[in-house]
């Protein structure tokens, strides 16, 4: 047997004990309330990074919350690999519908349940594990690491750009390797390639100087709820492609040669509406659902807030109403200039006697890899190896806000090497891992680091 996998099966209790005392600290990024929660994540982290054998481990400020940094470079003339992650969580509202509670792991039918688990916790956490078994079985890694996990991700890598960009020669890498993306189906290896971007605002609906009795002035006084719904509604076209000009002007169009490949996967689009109980998948014409899940740009409702909510009937014209917005960017489209575009939008399509006021949040540019990169290759041996089953390409319809940052500041190819399933409930209540995925994942990883020493000496 491969001595790296008996060693990870031999420490299996062990790791999973460890993993479940991570798992068990609140470190929600979103919330206030839980800033000395993310910082503990942060210092147990960093306690373990320095048990296991990493080299200068330090919890580094970025203004909010804090990145956890190590590296291990003592392979001469080996390749140099960041590992980025995130220690950070997602909410767990409504709590209510958990099973068990959020931060009490447990494990049901081989799924280790917790938030956290798969997002992200459970994949930095799987790094950790095949340095540290890598380290006891052969004394030394093949290649030279730096870790950088960090804690604002589920809050939009708000700092992290900021810092990258400062820290550009403490960073410099020749590859990026990264586990916190899905596979495309339990059993089956894939290798992420590309990552869609995100595109932020919020836009509010005021109409006269106060709410109004609609006895009163209904008929004549503009309604802020209704003018909202009619904006709203121009933002697409009946067909279901986005109607804000320009919205596609960058767009880079899929190549013929990346349909045929999302074909071969043989998405089964009756199967994912049976999945998710809906009776159509709405969206743009012209695409398969996984291409335009994958490879085709969104814009997306968020929320919807305004008037009246209570019990019962009240008889009012709302004066104020809003939306919140996001659009999915795929290469090579620039938030900024998506941004421009829908403003320029609702602010044409104002309805008459309100005004529209439009709020700029955050973007990330898209990110796609090139999969001819001996890094990559490196990853898709590995994948294949550790699952006995050939590896595939993949896309994913997420965001990671930073790795565009990394792209560009690095110039380093991206491996997306992640083990979740989308089916694996992240951002929801009884978010889980599936440990057939903990187990291979790390066999995988540790198969990876050697090949990459090869492929890229
Ligand atoms: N790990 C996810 C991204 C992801 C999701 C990759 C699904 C592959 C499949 C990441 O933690 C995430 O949730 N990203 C957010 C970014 C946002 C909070 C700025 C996203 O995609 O919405
Ligand atoms: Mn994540
Ligand atoms: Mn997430």
């Amino acid at each position: 047997m491969h001595q790296g996998d008996a060693y990870l099966t031999a420490h299996r209790e062990e790791h999973l004990k460890q993993l479940m005392e991570l798992l068990r600290i609140p470190s929600i990024s979103a919330l206030s309330e839980h800033k000395a929660d993310v910082r503990r994540a942060a210092e147990w982290l960093a306690r373990e990074m320095r048990r296991i054998g990493l080299h200068r481990v330090e919890v580094m400020e970025t203004g909010g919350h804090p990145v956890v940094h190590a590296e291990r470079m003592d392979c001469p003339g080996g390749p140099k690999a960041l590992i980025y992650g995130h220690y950070d969580v997602q909410p767990v509202d409504p709590v209510d519908l958990w099973t068990t509670p959020p931060f009490e792991p447990t494990i049901r039918d081989g799924k280790l349940y917790a938030r956290g688990a798969s997002d992200d916790k459970g994949q930095v956490f799987m790094h950790l594990k095949v340095i540290e078994a890598l380290l006891a079985v052969e004394g030394r890694l093949p290649v030279n690491v730096k870790l950088l996990i960090e804690g604002e991700e589920e809050s939009g890598s708000e700092n992290l750009e900021r810092f990258v960009s400062a820290h550009a020669d403490l960073l410099k890498a020749d590859v990026v390797v990264i586990s916190d993306t899905a596979l495309y189906a339990r059993g089956v290896p894939s290798l992420t390639y590309a990552l869609r971007g995100l595109a932020a605002l919020e836009v509010h609906v005021v109409g006269a100087k106060g709410d109004l009795h609609s006895g009163a002035f209904g008929g004549a006084a503009p309604n802020a709820a209704q003018a909202l719904a009619r904006l709203l509604a121009t933002l697409h076209r009946p067909d279901g492609a986005v109607a804000v000009e320009g919205f596609y002007d960058q767009v880079r169009p899929l190549s013929q040669e990346e349909r045929d490949s999302f074909a071969a996967l043989q998405f089964d689009e009756q199967a994912f509406m049976a999945d998710l109980g809906v009776t159509a998948l709405p969206g743009e014409p012209g695409y398969t659902a996984l291409e335009r899940l994958w490879a085709r740009p969104t814009l997306e409702i968020n929320g919807i807030f305004g008037g009246f909510q209570g019990e019962g009937t009240k008889t009012v014209i709302p004066c104020r109403a809003g939306a919140k917005i996001t659009c999915r960017l795929v290469p090579d489209q620039d938030p900024e200039r998506v941004l421009d575009a829908v403003e320029a939008h609702l602010k044409a399509h104002c309805p008459p006697g309100v005004k529209v006021e439009v709020r700029r949040g955050g973007g990330a540019p898209a990110v796609i890899t090139p999969i001819d990169h001996p890094a990559i290759q490196a990853a898709m041996q590995a994948l294949t190896e550790a699952y006995g089953a050939e590896a595939r390409f993949i896309r994913s319809g997420g965001s990671i806000p930073v790795v565009g940052t990394f792209q560009r500041v690095l110039g380093a190819p991206i491996v997306m090497m992640g083990f979740s399933l989308e089916e694996e409930n992240f951002h929801a209540p009884d978010e889980h891992f599936h440990l057939e995925n903990f187990d291979a994942g790390m066999r995988a990883l540790y198969r990876f680091w050697h090949h990459l020493a090869e492929n890229m000496r």
